[in-house]
């Protein structure tokens, strides 16, 4: 096997993700994730993340390694999140890799934490189709990509003006009092609720809208008032249609813009990703809306969709493939890296 064997590091927010592979072929993916230490802040502390990453670090990377079976020495390269991320979470992870890269005269590559997530795809579909249009969703990200070459062409359509999809789970779960991270839950909860029962607004659908950009705070609002409104008048708040109703609005606005921007950009490929791709509705409303547009759909398996290290390596070995040139041992974590 001449594909490239390639160790990645993620620490861009509260998971500690070590993944190798070769080639297109995922030989282990290893997790540690400091979520239940930020569970009573209702989200993410970038200090708590830091120092959670500092302990998991090297445990994280030997598992990995035990798993895939695979010595250090005969590893091709090391590829890490360079950003965008928590500065602080990030710098934990360039230290492990120029570290590891450095002690075993590897090649290192920093790469795109948004790049990455689309990349590994390719761990479970085959090599990406040039171009593919991504649909990035997750606690910290909400955008449309077109990439014609996932290792130096990634093209940003458009973006949340204000709050992350995952966000907008996270904070509706919050305000019906069902704790963090909201997403899974509220998937859960959706299914035996009426997602018809309330009209939610869909953020910049407007005609004069920019047509790939989200907005997801004006939901969010509606929501919290809505469900204030049925307490202050002493009504019970019916948590399950309210969930599906907000997770409708969601899809609803995700799916449609994605599918515009395959259909306006030419492209018959689209790729979910990120934490929110692990959404049943989601998933089920892309497909349809996908299937009736005559574009391919590719979402990985949800354990891919959150963040890991699979996804780094997935992106590190293209690289060594298609003979980009590595980084620098001076590489610096940037927390607003562009992609
Ligand atoms: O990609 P990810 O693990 O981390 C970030 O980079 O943010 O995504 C986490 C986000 C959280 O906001 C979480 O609520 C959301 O993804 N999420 C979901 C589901 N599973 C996780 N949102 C909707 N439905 C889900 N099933
Ligand atoms: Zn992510």
């Amino acid at each position: 096997a001449d594909e490239p064997l390639v160790l990645g590091i993620e620490t861009s927010c509260d998971e500690t993700g070590v993944g190798i592979v070769r080639g297109h072929t995922l030989l282990a993916d290893a997790v540690a994730s400091s979520v239940d230490d930020h569970a009573r802040y209702g989200g993410v502390v970038p200090e708590i993340a830091s120092r959670a990453h500092l302990e998991a670090m090297v445990p994280t990377i030997e598992r990995a390694l035990a798993r895939a079976g695979v010595r250090a020495r005969d590893l091709d390269a090391v590829a890490v999140t360079a950003g965008p991320g928590l500065a602080g979470a990030l710098l934990v992870g360039v230290s492990a890799a120029k570290a590891y890269a450095y002690a075993l005269g590897k090649p290192l590559y920093g790469v795109n934490h948004l790049a990455s997530h689309v990349c590994v795809d390719q761990l479970e579909h085959g090599p990406l189709p040039q171009p593919v249009m991504a649909l990035l969703v997750s606690g910290g990200h909400s955008s449309l990509l077109l990439s014609p070459d996932i290792t130096s062409d990634v093209r940003p359509l458009g973006a949340t003006i204000d709050d992350a999809a995952g966000e907008a789970f996270d904070k509706v779960a919050r305000v019906l009092g069902l704790g963090f991270p909201g997403g899974p839950v509220i998937d859960r909860l959706a299914r035996e609720g009426d997602r018809d029962a309330v009209r939610f607004p869909r953020g910049l659908t407007g005609p004069r809208d920019a047509p790939y950009d989200f907005s997801f705070s004006g939901l969010k609002t509606a929501v919290a008032r809505w469900v204030e409104t049925r307490r202050a008048a002493g009504e019970d708040v019916p948590v399950a249609d309210v969930a599906a109703s907000f997770q409708e609005a969601v899809t609803d606005v995700l799916t449609r813009k994605a599918v515009r921007a395959c259909r306006e950009q030419g492209v018959d490929h689209l790729m979910i990703g990120g934490g929110v791709a692990a959404n049943s509705r989601l998933r089920a409303m892309a497909e349809e809306r996908c299937a009736a547009a005559g574009i391919t759909l590719r979402v990985p398996r949800p354990g891919l969709c959150t963040d890991n290290g699979a996804m780094v390596a997935a992106l590190g070995a293209e690289m060594v493939a298609r003979g980009r040139a590595p980084s620098a041992l001076g590489l610096p974590a940037d927390s607003s890296l562009p992609v």
